[in-house]
């Protein structure tokens, strides 16, 4: 589907809950399916990749009922336990989600079976030997191509801890990790070269497993552990809510609250990085929910923003909002740099490219050196033709270049949107209409 984004015409204004977390929906629905008992999970991302989520839990034998809730999808899952997930009957398709197709291999190198992963044309071709390889260490077995990519059958069980010393700062790899050492006997410790989001951290204790935090860097747990059920409420995701942040801090007069963002420290670093440029970003009320860190977020259209420069540490904290960041560069007096971001290169596309293209062919200024993202302000924005390559941020980010272009700016394939944000249009007319 092509969809032409229109030069804004009117100040984006209102209050806005925009769809819940992506990566607190898919461990909710996991940890659930793991644990002995009914858990009730409210509001719960209803997009195409925690639908991958909820397929997977459920051809292994978690129960599963899902029906409409306030912002989302209330979810009521029976576990399974102590009794284990049942093969299923099938290969487990993980659609578009890294996050699933990575977090189950974690589940699964627990369990005595043999299942097979697969994906779509974009998980198909993202590295999957970071996980694979740790995992061997502990006793799991992968049948995996030569390219290290889906499609690969998981042979769990039998597993003992081990020491990891990850080579990038991987939540999803992270995660894998840890869920392993759920039932590997002995200690499963994880350490990073910085951290990355800590989710899983947050939420397995309220599922009853006992970790440790040795440093913000390093986590361990002692196996065999088992869940027990529990409820889990879903904030809304600073990642989806951060194209229309940007939106709103680039299209003249807006005023936008975000209600009840999640605002894990380890998810925030783009509002570090655009109040470094200038921009009005004012948390109004902040509380804790299901053990992460909520609140409203007021934003208002900045003047002038100046270009800044992401260092590699706060990376991990950014790395989905890269895309969004660097439209916002676009408008930014002198340059942005985003340093040591060579991971964009194997998300759901190649954004590195995607972005320099994009942006070009919207007559920024926009270029790698190395591993560095530079964009050059400000520019003004032209009317262009560019693809989502299927990539939801790259539609959402390129929409928001749209609005604060001089002319209309096409984007195809937008239907990527279904994988995070499937009302983000809608979204996006209501502000707009004040
Ligand atoms: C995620 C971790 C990040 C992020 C992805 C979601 C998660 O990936 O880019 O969108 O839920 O754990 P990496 O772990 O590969 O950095």
């Amino acid at each position: 589907m092509d969809v032409t984004i229109e030069p804004a015409g009117a100040p984006l204004r209102g209050s806005i809950r925009v769809p819940s977390d992506k990566s607190i929906s898919h461990r909710a629905v996991l940890f659930a399916a793991m644990a002995e008992g009914t858990s009730v999970l409210c509001d719960v991302l209803d997009a195409y990749d925690v639908r991958s989520t909820i397929s997977a839990v459920s051809a292994l034998g978690a129960g599963v009922a899902t029906r409409p809730g306030a912002d989302g999808l209330d979810v009521v899952v029976q576990g399974w336990g102590a009794r284990g997930p049942h093969a299923p009957a099938g290969p487990i398709d993980c659609g578009n989600s890294g996050t699933t197709a990575r977090l189950l291999m974690g589940v699964l190198a627990g369990y005595p079976l043999a299942v097979r992963l697969v994906g779509d044309a974009s998980l198909s071709r993202r590295p999957m030997r970071r996980v694979t390889d740790p995992l061997e260490r502990m006793g799991a077995r992968f049948c995996v191509s030569g390219s290290g990519t889906l499609p690969i059958e998981v042979h769990g069980g039998d597993l003992v801890g081990c020491d990891h010393t990850l080579g990038v700062a991987s939540a999803q790899v992270k995660s894998a990790l840890l869920l392993a050492g759920l039932h590997a006997r002995g200690v499963t410790r994880v350490t990073e070269p910085a951290p990355s989001r800590d989710h899983t951290e947050r939420l397995l204790p309220a599922f009853g497993a006992d970790l440790v935090r040795e440093s913000s860097t390093c986590v361990r747990l002692s196996g065999p552990q088992d869940l027990v059920a529990t409820d889990v409420p879903v904030p809304a995701d600073p990642s989806s809510a951060a194209f229309l942040i940007v939106a709103a801090l680039l299209v003249p007069g807006s005023e936008v609250v975000f209600r009840d963002v999640c605002l894990n420290p380890t998810r925030t670093g783009f509002f570090e990085v655009l109040r470094r440029m200038g921009a009005d970003i004012t948390v109004v009320r902040s509380r804790r929910s299901g053990g992460e860190d909520v609140g409203d977020v007021a934003v208002r259209h900045s003047g002038a923003l100046r270009g800044t420069t992401v260092v590699p540490e706060e990376v991990p904290s950014l790395i989905d909002e890269v895309p969004v960041l660097a439209v916002a560069a676009t408008a930014a007096e002198g340059a942005t740099r985003f340093c040591s971001v060579g991971e964009l290169r194997v998300k759901e596309s190649d954004r590195f490219d995607a972005i320099v293209g994009g942006l070009q062919a919207m007559g920024a200024r926009a270029y790698a050196d190395g591993d560095d993202l530079v964009v050059e302000g400000p520019a003004r924005l032209q009317g262009a033709s560019v693809s989502s390559r299927g990539d939801h941020r790259l539609a959402m980010a390129f929409a928001v270049a749209g609005l604060a272009a001089q002319e209309p700016v096409r984007i195809r394939a937008f239907e990527a949107v279904e994988i995070s944000y499937p009302r983000f249009l809608d979204d996006l007319a209501r502000l707009a209409a004040g």
